[in-house]
């Protein structure tokens, strides 16, 4: 194991120095665009004012012949682009794949220092990132990298899953995880043909009711174990948690559900893979204006955050304060970048 005194340290003589604490920033949707079709990239500036963070795709989805094509197209966009505010990630083919090292090479020598994130597929365990964050400080070093290039794992194989918590704390770089159904079903035996979202045949069957003829049937979420675990190790280390792709873009609805359960649990935002799901994305990982509107009060009638009142008929304590604490920090983030819901929230 390594020494919490070297921890903090970086790996290479001239890295950056590792980050202490994580930018407290607003990414509420991880958008994905496929870098190497030159129609998407021409809308680059547009799509970058509409989104909180967007994600330079060279892995799955994108044609094996075009994997080049798709990194050369990330360059230039990433160069040509003022993202403004907006946060800048790739996401790079997996460790074992004949892309991935030019993929870090070549992304850190031209745009290392615009580039916030870089996603590493399939992680399989604390191994993986002690492996990307070694690389990442020497071709910090190499280009004269002024801030540390962050990593983000995707939990999406049964091996990554059950190493989450040491995957967690493998290295200061790690600033999160996002959870990958699609690889995940399949990695776990799955019998499934989706991308996220439930299935209709995943449920409980309800007893028989005398003089009813159909039993109820409730479908239940399939991934709520694994966000939950996920949540679980990411914050016990300080990380965030988000949702993963919904590949179902003719079932807004679904989508809608499976992100808010996500965002209930306690992921920070998620992937939006369409442009119809950034809405969806603004909408859900927004706390509730009604639920801000409460937790204000609660705030306000404890103002020491101890001790005991009720409100509504609801009792309120230390517990309830810090929750209510969580809605009040993250609607006064998402309020400083958009008017329309500071004017929600009566910010
Ligand atoms: C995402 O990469 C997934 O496999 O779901
Ligand atoms: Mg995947």
């Amino acid at each position: 194991m390594k020494l919490p005194q070297n921890f903090y340290k970086p790996l290479a003589i001239g890295a950056p120095m590792p980050l202490r604490e994580l930018p407290v920033r607003l990414e509420r949707m991880l958008h994905f665009f496929p870098p190497h079709l030159e129609k998407v990239r021409a809308k680059m500036s547009d799509l970058a004012k509409q989104v909180d963070v967007v994600v330079g795709n060279l892995e799955d989805a994108i044609p094996l012949e075009a994997k080049e094509a798709a990194r050369a197209g990330f360059i230039d966009v990433v160069r040509k682009t003022d993202f403004g505010a907006t946060g800048v990630w790739t996401r790079i083919n997996a460790l074992n794949s004949p892309w991935m090292l030019e993929d870090v090479l070549q992304i850190v020598a031209e745009v290392g220092n615009k580039l916030d994130c870089i996603i590493l597929p399939k992680v399989e365990g604390p191994w993986d990132l002690h492996y990307l964050d070694q690389l990442l400080a020497q071709v910090e070093a190499k280009h004269n990298i002024q801030k540390p290039i962050l990593i983000h794992a995707i939990l999406e194989t049964a091996q990554g899953v059950k190493n989450v918590n040491e995957i967690a704390s493998a290295s200061p770089r790690l600033n999160g995880m996002s959870l990958g159904p699609a690889d995940l079903a399949a990695s776990r035996g799955m019998k499934t043909t989706r991308v996220g979202g439930g299935h209709p045949f995943y449920g409980v069957l309800a007893d028989p009711v005398e003089g009813q003829a159909a039993r109820d049937f409730y479908q239940q979420d399939l991934w709520h174990y694994t966000i939950a675990r996920m949540v679980d190790a990411c914050l016990a280390n300080g990380l965030r948690a988000w949702y993963g792709p919904f590949g179902d873009f003719s079932d807004p609805a679904a989508c809608e559900s499976q992100f808010r359960n996500a965002f209930l649990l306690g992921c920070c935002g998620t992937w939006t893979l369409h442009p119809s799901q950034i809405g969806i994305s603004k909408k859900v990982f927004s706390p509730d204006p009604k639920e801000v509107s409460f937790a204000l009060r609660v705030l306000a009638a404890m103002p020491d955050g101890a001790g005991a009142v009720m409100l509504d008929g609801k009792m309120q304590d230390d517990a309830t304060w810090k929750q209510s604490k969580v809605i009040v920090d993250l609607a006064r983030m998402v309020a400083a970048k958009d008017p329309e819901k500071a004017a929600e929230y009566g910010f």
